[in-house]
């Protein structure tokens, strides 16, 4: 027997809603409007057999009902305690209820909504319609006991005229909104499941209609055509007075000459406005820009673009997907800050207040239709609704309320069908409509990469190095049908998601932007993603102490995990080290520095900034301590230029001096380039770019004496150190307890060891080779005349491979090993098969603490890893071991500190200094590496009373195989003979 639902019939219909009116540019008047926002009277049903009947009437008694904030997702109210209403549930591909189009659970959580508002005397209610932002997912709505109709398409506005039921005075409106619906199918985007009234609810009064601003830009006579299409009842005007134009006909077209276009470096807008004939001012924002393929080049005004993008889904950790103005202008303004220059909106229309900001501050935009139907996939694609002519009112409906919606915002260039909703005719004809309504911007969708039949841009996701060079060359592999080839190679490429950003890492971004920059047809991309979307919930372990949760914390049935934290930023939007890498991999100025030339070359990558906005500055460093700064004058170098300087007098001479009155260590130019005025989105002194040079390498450490050991009972003293003379453990050096060191290859897996989005995931190889679970196994302690050696194996129980090491120990003797110096030379053979790469190759010790000052000579002050290194500068860093453990969501290897020369750990009881041979990648942590493989969460990690040291000589890269390719060739760490060297000594 076949459900009938009733009048709730449109839950489980395809029809995208009904009573509503047609889509329409947002934007504001000087008509008044009432803000609904605020308490409204709330009431969450378990489904349609629990609804409370009368609850539209406008005098049905609500005042034992709970209140809830409009706008909010339900399931995020009572957080960071216990949600009040169900719970957040996260999924990536996998539908929450089974999959049996257009019906969805009877079990159906239905949120009921009331709020009682007042309309003024002479409020224009005869003209007015009740705006919803966004409700997820289908709602029904009352207006004083009259049903207004029905909507669906979260991410997208609903109208409907109100005309004849909105009264002076006391006004109810009722609005019923479910958790799924029909519409839950085409919103299956990788993201919590949020339900509500999320975005803001008004009733605004309504003179004109709708308008489209048509600004062009033509980069060869430097004119711009003005052309406002106009919907309204009674004539309206255009002025913009900056253009000269004035009460004049919206249609134009206005031919102006001389106008300065509109792009993300130089988001000029020129303010206008439209005056009705009934007095109505509508504040125009206006950007003239031209969109166009040329020979196969994404350009704007007539130059390419590169994108420099993040892919950004709408998130707060205590808000979900609902944020406030200013969360929306700290995303534009670290986006700006960090060198980013586009946003894909993923996967669905941003509040619109967004777009705004990205007019002002300048980011170029791809708008994503609110539409993925991924979970149809795992059924083979099967009733895929972007195929299936049931469902094409309904896209068609999501497609024209993106465009229509959004459509005078200059920073929307692309319009984005949807996101990973396979293929098929609805799409087709969602391109053609597009095409027909708005010419002047691209169409993209990357569902429809074999084909690329209705886009205008080739775009794929995740594609590793090879792949995407292959693209850049236009060699890809041909399309079944020539046609589509020769369309698809005439395409400029871009990769709408790639760095997929989850947990440490991601690596690689160096070697993409690198191909990026090789290839003209290669128009930039997205990183994946932009924020972390952790939920703040109470640990319930300490007072007030939090933590982020994702995917299964709040017991669902089915969830992907952390798959959910995976953005550049941490939930707090707290920059991570894989954000401050993005920045530097893209800086749009690059600085070279040749130290035998002494001379300095600046590249301008910029569309269309010269440098003349940069001040460069220098300075030097002698190992790490300051001894030289000063300005430098470069000159304003035009896009695409290079410029040479020689470097300036007080340069060299501070140079000069540093080399011959030096300390010995490395001497190091650091060149940055800052705003030399403020911008909307940062102050004068912000750093864009930098470069660092080495100008005098460190001298060679003075070779010592070395001394004999001497047993004793239990112990091996040589020099001021001991070793336990059975496990040839270090035991002492100097006044310190130490445990250690022994060979360590296993990291706690990071997500990219631990996921595969196309293949088995390294930790596989890596567990079965048991690289969890090492034996060290000491074969021989040997004292000798000129120190200690210890032969081990490491190697699991099962396993006939192993690692042979051999540890050299010596010691100094005589006045020049003051600092108890003791060198350890460690020999690394692997024996039997090693067909998988290594976590880590190095050593690791520990000693007693809590936490310890550290400082250090090498790459900082943020974490670093071999491919993920850029953003890390040489200097002499200081932190402490609380500091420089990095908050990933789920915890895993974290905080390393690449290339380190030198560093000292002081802890109460003295302080241990390593020095490298020449360099060691240094962690420190106050737990082991097998209680931070074993966490979930942060909170669960509990300071075990020692440090941990992990002085590597390698990690494994990072790459980004969670979702993407795993560590180019050049990272990968493969079991090979090694041997390497560390210095200890207690003071420096
Ligand atoms: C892509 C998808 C994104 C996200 C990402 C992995 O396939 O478009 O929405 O799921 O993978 O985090």
């Amino acid at each position: 027997m076949m459900k009938d639902l009733g009048p709730h019939g449109y839950v489980e219909d395809r029809s995208p809603g009904s009573g509503r009116l047609r889509p329409r540019a947002a934007f504001v008047s000087d008509l008044p409007a009432i803000a609904l926002d605020g308490n409204w009277r709330f009431r969450l049903a378990s489904g349609l057999d629990d609804l409370t009947g009368d609850f539209a009437a406008p005098d049905f008694d609500d005042s034992a009902w709970d209140l809830l904030a409009v706008p909010s997702c339900w399931q995020m109210a009572g957080l960071p305690g216990e949600p009040r209403y169900g719970a957040p549930a996260y999924t990536n591909i996998l539908y929450p209820f089974p999959v049996d189009p257009p019906r969805v659970p009877r079990q159906n959580p239905t949120g009921e909504y009331r709020r009682v508002f007042e309309v003024p005397d002479g409020f224009p209610a005869a003209d007015a319609v009740l705006r919803f932002e966004g409700v997820d997912s289908a709602f029904a709505v009352w207006l004083n006991g009259i049903r207004l109709g029905d909507g669906k398409g979260s991410r997208l506005t609903t109208e409907f005229d109100v005309c004849d039921v909105l009264r002076p005075g006391r006004n109810v409106l009722a609005v019923r909104v479910h958790q799924w619906s029909s519409g839950s199918y085409l919103e299956d985007q990788d993201m919590w499941w949020l339900s509500g009234i999320f975005r803001s609810v008004s009733v605004a009064a309504c003179g004109v209609r709708d308008f489209f601003v048509h600004a062009a830009y033509d980069h060869t006579t430097g004119q711009g055509t003005l052309a406002v299409d106009v919907t309204a009842p009674t004539p309206v005007s255009l002025s913009v007075p900056e253009l000269g134009i004035s009460g004049a006909d919206p249609a134009g077209p206005h031919v102006i000459d001389g106008v300065e276009p509109w792009s993300d470096e130089k988001p000029r807008l020129y303010s206008g406005e439209l005056v009705s004939e009934a007095g109505e001012r509508i504040p125009l924002r206006i950007g003239f820009r031209t969109v166009a393929v040329v020979d196969g080049v994404l350009t704007v005004n007539g130059r390419p673009i590169s994108l420099r993008g993040v892919n950004r889904h709408e998130w707060h950790p205590l808000t979900g997907r609902t944020l406030a103005e200013d969360v929306m202008l700290a995303d534009v303004v670290l986006m700006k800050q960090h060198n980013i220059n586009a946003v894909r909106t993923s996967h669905y229309p941003p509040d619109r207040r967004f777009l705004d900001l990205c007019d002002e501050h300048g980011l170029w935009v791809f708008c994503e239709g609110d539409l993925e139907t991924h979970g149809f996939e795992p059924g083979g694609w099967r009733h895929n609704p972007s195929d299936d002519p049931a469902w094409r009112e309904a896209i068609l409906d999501r497609t024209e309320r993106l465009v229509e919606r959004d459509k005078n915002h200059p920073s929307v260039i692309v319009w984005s069908l949807g996101n990973e909703s396979g293929t098929g005719a609805n799409l087709a004809a969602a391109a053609v409509w597009i095409r027909d309504r708005d010419r002047s911007r691209l169409i993209h969708y990357e569902g429809d990469y074999r084909s690329c039949a209705y886009v205008d841009l080739y775009s794929q996701m995740y594609i590793g190095l090879d792949a995407l060079a292959a693209v850049g060359r236009g060699q890809e592999p041909p399309t079944a049908d020539p046609a589509d080839d020769a369309h698809r190679r005439a395409l400029p490429a871009v990769l709408c998601e790639y760095g997929h950003a989850m947990g440490t890492g991601p690596g690689g971004l160096s070697e993409y932007q690198q191909i990026i920059e090789a290839h003209p047809r290669l128009a930039g991309g997205f990183i994946w993603e932009w924020i972390d979307h952790g939920i703040a919930r109470l640990s319930g372990r300490a007072e007030s102490e939090f933590f982020y949760a994702y995917g299964g914390d709040f017991g669902e049935e089915v969830h992907d995990g952390n798959f959910v934290a995976d953005g550049l930023l941490f939930p707090d939007r707290t920059p991570s080290p894989g954000l401050i890498e993005f920045k530097k991999v893209i800086e749009p100025v690059r600085i070279h520095i040749d130290p035998t030339a002494r001379q300095i070359s600046v590249h301008n990558l910029h569309h269309v900034r010269d440098t003349s906005y940069l001040a460069f500055q220098w300075s030097v460093e002698d190992g790490g301590e300051a001894v030289g700064s000063g300005g430098l004058t470069v000159p304003a170098t035009a896009p695409g230029e290079r410029t040479a300087v020689g470097w300036p007098a007080d340069l060299t001479a501070a140079l000069d001096a540093a080399r011959k009155e030096g300390s010995g260590q490395e001497v190091w130019l650091t060149l940055t380039a800052v705003l030399a005025a403020d911008e909307t989105w940062a102050s004068a002194g912000h750093e864009i770019a930098w470069s660092q040079g080495l100008v005098a390498a460190s001298a060679a450490p003075a070779a010592f004496t070395r001394a004999p050991a001497i047993t004793r009972d239990r112990d091996i003293a040589v020099g001021r150190s001991r070793f336990d003379a059975r496990s040839g453990q270090l035991i002492r050096l100097g006044d310190l307890d130490l445990d250690g060191p022994r060979l360590d290859v296993w990291r706690a897996p990071i997500d990219n060891d631990l996921l595969n989005a196309f293949g088995e995931p390294q930790v596989s190889a890596w567990l079965a080779a048991g690289l969890h679970r090492m034996r060290h196994d000491v074969l021989g302690v040997e004292p000798d005349a000129s120190g200690v050696t210890v032969t081990a194996r490491l190697a699991a129980a099962g396993s006939s491979s192993g690692l042979d090491v051999v540890y050299r120990w010596s010691a100094g003797v005589g006045p020049e090993a003051g600092r108890n110096r003791l060198r350890l030379e460690t020999t690394v053979t692997p024996d039997g098969a090693w067909p998988a790469p290594l976590p880590r190759l190095g050593i690791s010790l520990s000693l007693p603490g809590d936490d310890a000052d550290v400082e250090w000579f090498g790459l900082g002050p943020g974490e670093a890893y071999r491919d993920a290194r850029a953003g890390a500068r040489v200097g002499r860093h200081r932190s402490t071991v609380t500091a420089m453990q990095t908050p990933y969501v789920r915890p895993q290897e974290n905080g390393n500190r690449h290339l380190v020369r030198h560093a000292r750990i002081t802890t109460p009881d003295g302080s241990l200094c390593i020095t490298g041979d020449p360099v060691i990648d240094l962690t420190v942590r106050p737990w082991s590496t097998a209680a931070l493989t074993a966490a979930a969460h942060p909170y669960e990690l509990v300071r075990d009373g020692r440090l941990h040291l992990h002085l590597d000589h390698a990690h494994h890269g990072l790459g980004s195989a969670a979702c993407g390719p795993g560590p180019s060739a050049p990272h990968v760490l493969a079991a090979v003979p090694t041997v390497f060297s560390v210095e200890f000594s207690t003071s420096r």
